[in-house]
């Protein structure tokens, strides 16, 4: 199906730091919120002058309407940048880029999704529990959002995905919320637990850091469960022309900015 990408000057509806440096970024962009998919991003030219040269991207965390909501960590200049704009400006973005997560599998009884995010791996699965929550489903099948942290003052989006339905659980490293260990080591612990068969699962979704979704890949094969990971590489053009952002699958290299973000679990060849 042939998929139209915008470029627009999208005006701030507001920016705001959310804590630490953290932020969330509303925007007016009609074209994009009407659709894109969970797991799609958008790239930014974040700041109104020349530099820097290359977009940085950022995944759509939400939709409410014509507008698009973004949440990002300030790690760097490009980004730092973009935490300075101010409501009333327009920021010049292209998108929706890359595939999303297919989240439409024929619901049944025994279907359940489980969401798995690591730090920021929380900003494109809380707009695919939005997309979760309207699909009809039994009590059986509420989908469980595992969230991953260093600390009890990093868990992110917690709520968000409590407003969503979704039964959420904690791990974080040192033991200070919920389950002590890493977020894969939360959803071992429930796979093997609840002795899920292939026909119950819906699937796991999960974005995060590498490690993680190579841990949680390496579980959804033990566990015979289809899983969708969303990966975040380096990108420099955006849009599948440079090559920067190739990952090696099964079937040669591919693009993580146009046959991504999401990939099948089973499709990734990990390198060491
Ligand atoms: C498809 C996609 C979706 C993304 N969605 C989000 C999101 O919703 N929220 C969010 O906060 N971030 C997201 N990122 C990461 C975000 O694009 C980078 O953090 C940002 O580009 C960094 O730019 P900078 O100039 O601030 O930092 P830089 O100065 O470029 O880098 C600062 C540090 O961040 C690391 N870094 C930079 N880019 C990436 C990247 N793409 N992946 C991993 N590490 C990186 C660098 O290695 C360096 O250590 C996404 C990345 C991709 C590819
Ligand atoms: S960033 Fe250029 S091909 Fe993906």
């Amino acid at each position: 199906m042939h998929k139209r990408i915008y470029q627009i000057k999208a005006k701030i509806l507001a920016n705001a730091k959310v804590r630490d440096n953290y932020f969330h970024c509303l925007l007016q962009a009609p074209q994009v919120a009407g659709s894109a998919l969970p797991g799609q991003f958008v790239n930014i030219k974040v700041s109104s002058g020349p530099e820097p040269l290359l977009r940085r991207p950022l995944s759509i965390h939400r939709i409410r309407g014509a507008e698009i909501g973004l949440f990002f960590e300030v790690v760097g200049e490009g980004t730092r940048l973009l935490s300075q704009r101010k409501p009333g400006e327009r920021l010049d973005i292209i998108g929706p880029l890359g595939n999303g997560f297919n989240y439409e599998l024929p619901v049944t009884n025994y279907q359940l999704p489980i969401l798995v995010a690591g730090g920021m791996g929380v900003a494109p699965l809380v707009f695919l529990a939005e997309k979760l929550a309207q699909i009809p489903m039994s009590k059986s099948q509420i989908p469980i959002a595992l969230i991953g942290a260093k600390t009890k003052s990093q868990i992110l989006c917690e709520k968000e995905f409590q407003k969503c339905g979704c039964s959420v659980k904690i791990a974080t490293d040192d033991g200070s919320a919920g389950f002590k260990g890493y977020v894969s080591d939360l959803l071992k612990k429930i796979l093997q637990e609840n002795k899920r068969t292939r026909e119950q699962e819906n699937g796991i979704y999960a974005c995060g850091p590498k490690p993680m979704l190579k841990e949680v890949a390496g579980l959804a094969k033990k566990y015979r469960i289809p899983a969708q990971l969303s990966l975040e590489e380096h990108m420099a053009c955006g849009i599948g022309a440079c090559l920067g952002c190739a990952v090696k699958t099964i079937d040669g290299y591919q693009r993580v900015c146009q046959e991504g973000p999401v990939f099948a679990a089973d499709r990734i060849v990990w390198q060491k």
